[in-house]
């Protein structure tokens, strides 16, 4: 090997044909020591540590500042948990005080009827109402407070991404019927393997993990913690969230999720745990996961139940810039000068103006260049062009400035209330 290139083991990009499902094999196929895990009641499936929050809140080893010392060999233990091990972890009596819990519960019901109530698409998975946050402070700031002071939740978020974390969630309703999600991973990598994206009037593919170096896959489950609250008892018949535990260690998962052998060894090795009102689990964005078939209901001769779990995503604040840069002024700003020097490059035959490639370049460092935050805003499971895709196609055509204007102002609307809008 010649000096300054990076070894074999360390490869700057990840490809399929490098993946390779004997070591995805090896690498799932561990067992979680409780040593290993010494504040955790149990181990579930001698997988899963599952905490036990009034035991450990009674002991003083969970107390309400999650940044306390108090809660050091908690916070080494989920975050071990989440780096090395499973990926996943329970927190059983995460909420104990269930008259606050039932009025936030409440609450959230309503968003989901308000939102069915406009929301003409049949899904047979799990119903979703994104940006639940803003929505449920809007319609109710005293439960939302409520529910937003818990321990458990500070402590979680703190622990995986420091003190600068984003708070947003969607309250997700799942009713006897609805059938199992496809085993995915989730943020950021993992949504944009699974969704198709519109690229001017082109439907793109699911964006490819693969053009992304190596680093950025590791990087993307490390930039988010995924968390699910139970707003109901969750038996096993009612589906709760199926997970591979240690799959988000496999280095080319982002790249495997729709390859057979990956999701029929999922299929067949999964685990579920049955989760009761209050608990919470939380989760890396890289691991293998997915919401389970509702099967409660007279199929299985069991109670039905309509099982409600709010999803919470935490974001890290290290992917913001430190300007607050208005992208579409700036595009405003530059756009006709764009036009100008497309239509002098088309005139002169390319010996005057910007070519393609150089006014691609421009537009990528002024347009916004990412599918989100959109608020879920996707027709018929594709996601909506972002900015510098609008731009791209405005540009081609010729669109006179006030128009392009108009339009980035709709779209900019449009993403903000998601679709369908509540
Ligand atoms: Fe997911």
């Amino acid at each position: 090997m010649s000096a300054g290139l990076a070894p074999i083991a360390d490869p700057s990009y990840y490809t399929v044909s490098d993946a390779k499902f004997e070591d995805f094999r090896r690498i799932v196929e561990q067992k979680t020591l409780h040593e290993d895990y010494p504040l955790a009641s149990s181990i579930a499936k001698d997988l899963i540590p599952i905490y036990d929050c009034p035991a450990l809140r009674a002991a003083g080893k969970l107390t309400p500042v999650w940044s306390d010392p108090a809660n050091l060999p908690l916070r080494e233990e989920f975050i071990r948990a989440l780096k090395r091990g499973p990926g996943v972890v329970v927190f059983r009596g995460a909420f104990t005080n269930m008259e606050e819990f039932d009025a936030g519960t409440k609450v959230l019901e309503e968003l989901i009827q308000g939102q069915r109530k406009v929301d003409k698409l049949v899904r047979d998975e799990n119903y979703i109402v994104p940006n639940t946050n803003e929505h449920w402070a809007k319609r109710d700031p005293g439960s939302y407070s409520d529910y937003f002071k818990n321990d458990v939740i500070a402590l979680a978020s703190g622990a995986w991404l420091g003190p600068w974390y984003q708070m947003t969630s969607q309250i997700s309703q799942c009713v006897p019927g609805n059938k199992a999600q496809r085993m995915h991973r989730d943020y950021h990598l993992g949504v944009g393997d699974r969704f198709p994206y519109k690229r001017g009037d082109d439907v793109i593919s699911p964006i490819a993990a693969a053009v992304f170096p190596a680093h950025m896959h590791v990087s993307s489950h490390y930039m988010t913690l995924q968390g699910a609250i139970a707003h109901v008892d969750m038996p096993l018949e009612s589906g709760p969230t199926m997970f591979l535990p240690y799959s988000q260690l496999y280095e080319h998962g982002y790249l495997t999720s729709g390859v057979p052998e990956f999701y029929e060894y999922f299929a067949a090795n999964h685990v579920q745990t049955p989760l009761q009102k209050g608990d919470a689990v939380f989760f890396s964005p890289g691991i293998y996961h997915g919401a389970g078939q509702n099967n409660s209901g007279p199929k299985t001769n069991t109670p039905p139940v309509d099982r409600i779990a709010n999803l919470l995503q935490i974001s890290s604040a290290f992917g913001r810039p430190s300007d607050n840069a208005d992208r579409r002024a700036t595009t405003n700003y530059v756009y006709p000068h764009l036009l100008e020097q497309r239509k002098k490059f088309q005139e002169s035959g390319g010996k005057a103006g910007y070519s393609d490639n150089e006014l691609w370049n421009i537009i990528s460092s002024t347009a916004e260049g990412y599918l989100f935050p959109t608020n879920l805003r996707f027709v018929n499971g594709i996601f909506q062009a972002p900015q510098n895709e609008v731009v791209w196609k405005a540009l081609m055509n010729g669109t006179p400035p006030e128009e392009l204007a108009k339009v980035l102002e709709e779209e900019e609307k449009l993403n903000k209330n998601g679709i369908p809008p509540i």
